[in-house]
């Protein structure tokens, strides 16, 4: 256990600058997914993009795979995705670039003092395509179960809305883990987080399954 004591001081110094677009919807062309997107800058200029793909159809109070896809410029040494839009109790999915490949690593926090763990509740499958890295970003898609209906670490039960707006979350690091080709990396403080609305309703997709299998 690490303690990181003061190190805080600096999360969110830069939220106040952050833009506040809506959900647009994304037609990949590589992997054929229709995504629900929302953009979001974490320093002037610089912008996160978080994307996400749906069945259609899904019953309320049912687990089903989403498929997340980030792109995140080459400064970020790390990036999380908070599911529940917030750091503590819910699925964090947190990816980085090592080489020419990404690695996602779900991970659970029950404080704000601990690195978050890993977490075996969630699976993270990378697919291929939509996944790479290049000299100005790096990407990912991947499919998630375990996301959107599950028990957060305080015993209750937690549902992402698959037509609806979820409140999300997301953290970035500029400083990049320590063993980058793990998934149980250690990594450092976020220097940036925040929040947005992310209306899943424009990220449906008919032939969800098809196109999980067609770019794994
Ligand atoms: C070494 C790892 C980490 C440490 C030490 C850490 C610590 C903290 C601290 C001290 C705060 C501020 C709490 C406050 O303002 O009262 C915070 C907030 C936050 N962190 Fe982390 N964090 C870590 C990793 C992560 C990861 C991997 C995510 C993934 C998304 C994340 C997401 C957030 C979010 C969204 C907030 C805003 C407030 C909240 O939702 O709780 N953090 N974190
Ligand atoms: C690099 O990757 C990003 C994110 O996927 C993409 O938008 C950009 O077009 C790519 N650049 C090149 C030169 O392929």
């Amino acid at each position: 256990m690490r303690f990181w004591g003061l190190a805080s001081a600096c999360v969110a110094a830069l939220a106040g600058s952050t833009a506040a677009a809506g959900t647009t919807t994304y037609h990949d062309p590589e992997t054929g997914f229709v995504f629900a997107e929302y953009a979001i800058q974490y320093k002037i200029g610089h912008t996160l993009v978080f994307r996400i793909a749906v069945p259609t159809g899904v019953q309320s109070l049912t687990a089903y795979d989403a498929v997340l896809q980030v792109v995140a410029p080459v400064d970020a040494g790390w990036v999380g995705f908070a599911w529940g839009g917030r750091m503590i109790g819910d699925p964090l999915a947190v990816g980085w670039s090592s080489g020419n490949s990404v690695v996602l690593s779900s991970r659970r926090a029950s404080d704000h003092t601990n690195m978050p763990a890993t977490w075996t509740g969630a699976q993270y499958t990378l697919l291929k395509t939509g996944t790479h890295v290049n000299y100005t970003h790096w990407q990912y898609t991947a499919k998630c179960t375990g996301c959107t209906y599950y028990t957060n670490s305080v015993g209750s039960k937690n549902w992402i809305y698959s037509t609806g707006t979820n409140h999300l979350a997301f953290a970035y690091s500029s400083s990049r883990p320590a063993q980058p080709s793990s998934s149980g990396s250690t990594i450092q403080i976020h220097d940036v987080t925040n929040n947005w609305d992310h209306d899943f309703s424009v990220g449906q997709n008919a032939n969800f399954a098809d196109l999980v299998t067609r770019n794994s």
